[in-house]
């Protein structure tokens, strides 16, 4: 019972699926889940309160004006969630979400909600399909609400096509995997690299690059919250290292690649964030001298780390960074094809908003096989779990080109 103990806040919408709420709720409270109900006004339309309110063991909630002793509800609510699931939620609440309106108690709740929330999306396929509503469902994706896709068939409006609220099994098990405990990535080993190496060229001075750490740190975070047993080996960033996470600090491309090579026996996956500097200098000792004359630098190869992964890959799942600036997809793949990896994560690093040290990334998935997927602009965090969904595909189809 991953669940048991968990406090979940329970949005239904009204739509015809709001019936359904009933049976959500019921399964989450057989599993020890403790269950909140906030309905809208139209979502009483199609279940009583009462219904839910007797399965849930607690008063129901859907009037802001309410007088009550205690706190602000919808404060008070937001702060006792763990996770906030909205099924159904209709394209109304979806669009006062992109939109940040907040006119019920349920918006007003999400607003004010700082913790994963789950939207189930249950409508008329036609509206489902509406660019509005699409767009609505992007901005939240990319700003790390998590979504399930409906489920396709006959609706209720006698239309055929994706519309119904995905069944109460997929929700809760996508809760599980949302709230960690065991999550999906439970008993996973990876091991996960971030941040820039710093090339020393005498003893005050290096050369380095952009790299904030936080596109590798929001995967490591992720994955230990799913689950996963993480180790990561980090270059000097001003980060905090995410709870659950073994960080292994490094300085050079050099030193990176034996705190890389001394976890690999032992991991499942490896995902290569770290931009590593190509070259090192011919370091000095002590401090080079200023001169007249130009200085000249000499630059030696450092390791390619992941191409040497790489070669040694096995039934490991491999994934690395590409980090262009031009003729992004097919460098993506040939890196991916160069180095053995299963996937390579492109960003254009000259795009606003993508690349070093945004909160934001806009990335292509690029497959050995020459397959590219681009995504749309989303949060590091929203791109770090798009990855390990990727993991999780990769080990099915039983990643080995090694
Ligand atoms: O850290 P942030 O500020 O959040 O920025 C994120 C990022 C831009 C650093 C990240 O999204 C990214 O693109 N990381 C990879 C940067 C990079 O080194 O790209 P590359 O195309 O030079 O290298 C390709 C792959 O080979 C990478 O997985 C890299 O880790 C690896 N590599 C490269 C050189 C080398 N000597 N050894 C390696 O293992």
């Amino acid at each position: 019972m991953i669940l048991a103990g968990r406090r979940v806040i329970l949005g239904v919408a009204g739509g015809i699926a709001a019936y359904k709420a009933a049976e959500i709720a019921g399964t989450l409270v057989k599993q020890g889940v403790e269950v909140r109900v906030i309905m809208t006004r139209a979502a009483q339309e199609f279940i009583t309160p009462l219904t839910l309110q007797t399965i849930t063991s607690h008063e129901v909630a859907s009037d802001m004006f309410t007088p009550r002793s205690g706190g602000v509800a919808h404060i008070e609510a937001a702060r006792w969630g763990e996770a906030f699931l909205i099924a159904p939620a209709t394209a109304n609440i979806i669009g006062k979400m992109a939109a940040g309106i907040g006119d019920d108690l349920l918006s007003t709740i999400v607003l004010a909600f700082d913790r994963p929330v789950l939207v189930c999306p249950a409508m008329n396929v036609t509206m489902y399909k509406n660019p509005v509503v699409q767009r609505n469902i992007q901005a939240l994706s990319a700003l790390g609400y998590y979504f399930i896709e409906p489920g396709s068939g006959r609706l209720a409006c006698g239309e055929e096509g994706p519309g119904r609220l995905a069944p109460t099994a997929e929700i809760v098990a996508r809760l599980e995997s949302i709230l960690g405990g065991s999550g999906d990535l439970g008993g996973l080993k990876m091991l996960i690299t971030a941040g820039p190496t710093r090339e020393p060229l005498d003893s005050v001075r290096y050369i380095s690059n952009r790299s904030s750490g936080k596109m590798g740190y929001a995967v490591a975070k992720a994955a230990a919250e799913r689950g996963a047993d993480v180790v990561l080996v980090s270059g000097p960033v001003a980060l905090s290292p995410p709870d659950g996470v073994n960080v292994v600090f490094v300085e050079t491309a050099q030193e990176m690649h034996l705190a890389v090579n001394r976890h690999f026996e032992w991991c499942d996956v490896v995902v290569k964030a770290a931009a590593v500097a190509d070259y090192r200098v011919q370091a000095q000792p002590g401090k080079i001298k200023k001169g007249a004359t130009p200085l000249t630098l000499t630059l030696e190869p450092n390791p390619d780390i992941l191409r040497d992964l790489g070669e040694r890959k096995g039934r490991r799942v491999i994934i690395g960074f590409a980090a262009e600036t031009e003729q992004l997809e097919t460098r993506a793949v040939e890196k991916a094809r160069n180095k053995g990896a299963d996937l390579i994560v492109a960003n254009d690093v000259t795009r606003p908003g993508a690349g070093f040290d945004v909160d934001t990334n806009i990335a292509v998935f690029a497959y050995p096989d020459g397959r590219t997927v681009p995504l749309p602009l989303m949060t590091k965090s929203a791109l770090a779990h798009r990855i390990l969904d990727q993991v999780l595909d990769l080990r099915e189809d039983g990643a080995d080109n090694g």
